[in-house]
């Protein structure tokens, strides 16, 4: 009997039966009206990562793109950060994702926000690529690559795509010093689709998969302190129906409590980079 594939597995983990219709139910449900719907209305779960929004705004900003630029997101999700660029810069944003369900629900949204034409999402594998090679001037990637076993692969597939001189965003849980992490997580139910690398690992990595790296910043007591205002509001206000739940399905609570214990305990890191493919090479 054929074994499923890691790929296969994570798939399984974000499957998600009738995810647009629980979106909009959910939308209507919370009082928006989802023919009017906004970026914020959205920001609950389609900022699927540790900071939210915040964390998008900050690595755009290392980045400055211009309206020019083609963006490759990998492993968009519901495609939030794409929208955020596109809104934001003007620029051409292509959302890559394994999960085809995640894409539609994407693209959906994106031409409620009215920005199909400079927003396209495509289901695919980061570590085989349905692009050409020099295809994109910035690959962004946010809380994906724990997903991934093959590293090497997976940078080698960003270097490919990316034009000569243009540059990689990447925002990711890494590995801490505390030890093994508590399951289950937001990516992951078990082990077998969590694949972490510890800070050091993924700076050598980008470094001989022919990278330069130009930001490198460890944002997990940023993280530490947006989880601690959460969990207050979530106290004082109770869990909000319009929130990651609708994702991740009845688990999320072990899932949120896991992931300020990793955090809290020093099992998970925050990095964000951005690091450049020389013109040379
Ligand atoms: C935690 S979500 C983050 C989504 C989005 N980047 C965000 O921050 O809102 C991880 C996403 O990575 C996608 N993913 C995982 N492994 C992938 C792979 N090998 N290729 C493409 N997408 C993948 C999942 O389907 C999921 O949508």
């Amino acid at each position: 009997m054929p074994t499923d594939t890691p790929a296969d597995k994570v798939h399984d983990h974000y499957a998600q039966r009738d995810l647009d219709s629980t979106i909009l139910n959910a939308l209507a449900a919370a009082g928006k009206d989802p023919e009017r719907l906004t970026f914020e209305d959205l920001a609950p779960i389609d900022q699927f990562h540790i900071r939210g929004r915040n964390a998008t705004i900050d690595l755009a900003r290392d980045l400055g793109p211009d309206k020019n630029m083609q963006i490759l997101d990998v492993g968009c999700g519901l495609g939030g950060a794409a929208r955020y660029l596109a809104n934001t810069f003007g620029c051409c944003v292509t959302g890559l994702d394994l999960s085809g369900d995640y894409c539609r629900v994407a693209a959906d949204l994106t031409r409620r926000l009215a920005l199909d034409h400079l927003v396209s999402f495509q289901q695919g594998n980061a570590i085989s690529m349905p692009f050409p090679d020099s295809s994109f001037d910035i690959v962004w990637t946010q809380h994906t690559a724990m997903n991934i076993p093959d590293k090497s692969r997976l940078y080698g597939e960003i270097r490919r795509v990316l034009k000569p001189g243009g540059r990689l965003a990447l925002y990711d849980i890494l590995a801490g010093p505390g030890g093994e992490i508590h399951f289950p997580v937001p990516w992951a139910r078990e082990p077998a689709t969590s694949f972490l690398l510890a800070p050091q690992q993924l700076l050598d990595l980008l470094t001989e998969s022919g990278f330069e790296v130009q930001v490198w910043r460890d944002v997990t007591e940023s993280g530490c302190s947006w989880f601690s205002h959460l969990k207050e509001k979530i106290r004082s206000e109770g869990l909000p129906s319009f929130g990651l739940q609708l994702l991740l399905g009845p688990d999320f609570r072990s899932m949120a409590h896991n992931q300020v214990l990793n955090l809290e305990e020093g099992r998970i890191a925050l990095i964000e980079a951005v690091v450049k493919r020389p013109v040379i090479c």
